[in-house]
């Protein structure tokens, strides 16, 4: 069976709104969340889209289940459903196959959290491990394909999971009008490309801004040399979940609808992760705390003033408690 989404067609608010009407009472309208003390620390009213709340603790749920219900709506009902992902898309590929009886295999890299690869199981999914690189996933993914002759739902570069990401938007239009700017940690670019589409369609005026770390800066790179850039060799970052690159089918859309691209270091993202755990009590996993450590940044200094209203998008919770040996590193640069 053929891979969905290996060069599908640009979404556009269309599909976003389709999306909208297939996920209505499948996932949760997330809560959009304020804190006054992180208002003064950015000098701008900041509005939490809360996705860490979200069903399968992520926004990934969104894209997923509006592929697979695209799929079966078409009357396609794949042997199996296959991908690849840091652990987040898996959780949620997991829940959307088992939603709809059918099985699904996810290629995770070996070092990804043990929580997440714990969770895609719980689902009821195959994990199948792979070397920590975009090489190895995307290889093993299509051995895996050939081997169930089941289908390949990418977890960014699919239309239908671009467009389910895209109902972020919808929402925080409805919750909070006077957004004037929004903040999104960028990976593979679907949750970026799909938010992009909506606001562009309905709100020009609203900003949009990825946030990444800049150990792994391919989508700044890609904006600044105007070609896309992948990361051949990504360092690490603490940030697991946006380790790898925007692709073909996410970079047109970053590149024409896009404002700027922020980066910012290790510290800075643990410095923000902390804060938002100590002041909302909100359990983010680090990817989510790129998009307010990027709002933090002296950088953001010189976006204006009128961007007044910011919406950050915390993307996920699905933390690995075992892993938080950093945090001792961080005391006293948090207050
Ligand atoms: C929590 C979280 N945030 C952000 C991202 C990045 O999303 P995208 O790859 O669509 O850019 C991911 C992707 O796995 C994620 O799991």
């Amino acid at each position: 069976m053929a891979a969905l989404g290996a060069a599908g067609p640009r979404p556009a608010l269309g599909e976003v709104r389709a999306a909208e009407r297939r996920l209505r009472g499948r996932v949760h309208r997330t809560p959009v969340l304020t804190c006054a003390g992180l208002d003064r620390r950015a000098g701008r009213r900041l509005l939490f889209k809360c996705e860490l709340l979200q069903r399968t603790g992520s926004f990934k749920i969104r894209g997923a289940l509006n592929a697979v219900s695209s799929l079966v709506e078409r009357g396609q009902r794949p042997r199996a459903l296959v991908t690849h992902s840091s652990g987040n898309h898996g959780q949620a590929l997991a829940c959307a196959a088992r939603a709809e009886g059918i099985p699904a295999y996810v290629v995770v890299p070996r070092t990804a959290p043990q929580c997440k690869q714990a969770a895609i199981r719980a689902y009821g999914a195959t994990v199948v491990p792979c070397e920590p690189s975009d090489k190895a996933r995307a290889e093993t993914a299509a051995r895996v394909v050939q081997e169930t002759g089941g289908v390949l739902v990418h977890p960014n570069q699919e239309p239908d999971v671009i467009a389910g990401q895209g109902t972020i938007a919808l929402e925080v239009l409805e919750q909070a009008p006077e957004v004037n700017a929004v903040v999104v940690p960028v990976g593979g670019g679907g949750m970026i490309a799909g938010i992009a589409i909506a606001i562009k369609a309905l709100r020009p005026d609203v900003k949009v801004f990825a946030a990444e770390p800049s150990n792994v800066d391919d989508c700044y790179q890609s904006k600044v040399r105007g070609v896309l850039t992948p990361n051949l060799d990504p360092r690490d970052t603490i940030a697991d979940a946006v380790k790898t690159s925007i692709g073909p089918n996410t970079w047109p859309i970053i590149r024409d609808l896009v404002d700027d691209v922020l980066t910012v270091s290790e510290e800075e993202i643990k410095q923000a992760t902390w804060l938002v755990w100590e002041r909302m009590k909100l359990l983010i996993e680090p990817t989510a705390g790129v998009g307010l450590a990027a709002v933090l940044s002296e950088k953001f200094q010189a976006v204006p003033r009128e961007v007044e209203n910011v919406c950050i998008v915390l993307c996920g919770g699905n933390v690995d408690l075992r892993s938080l040996t950093w945090l001792t590193d961080l005391s006293g640069k948090t207050e």
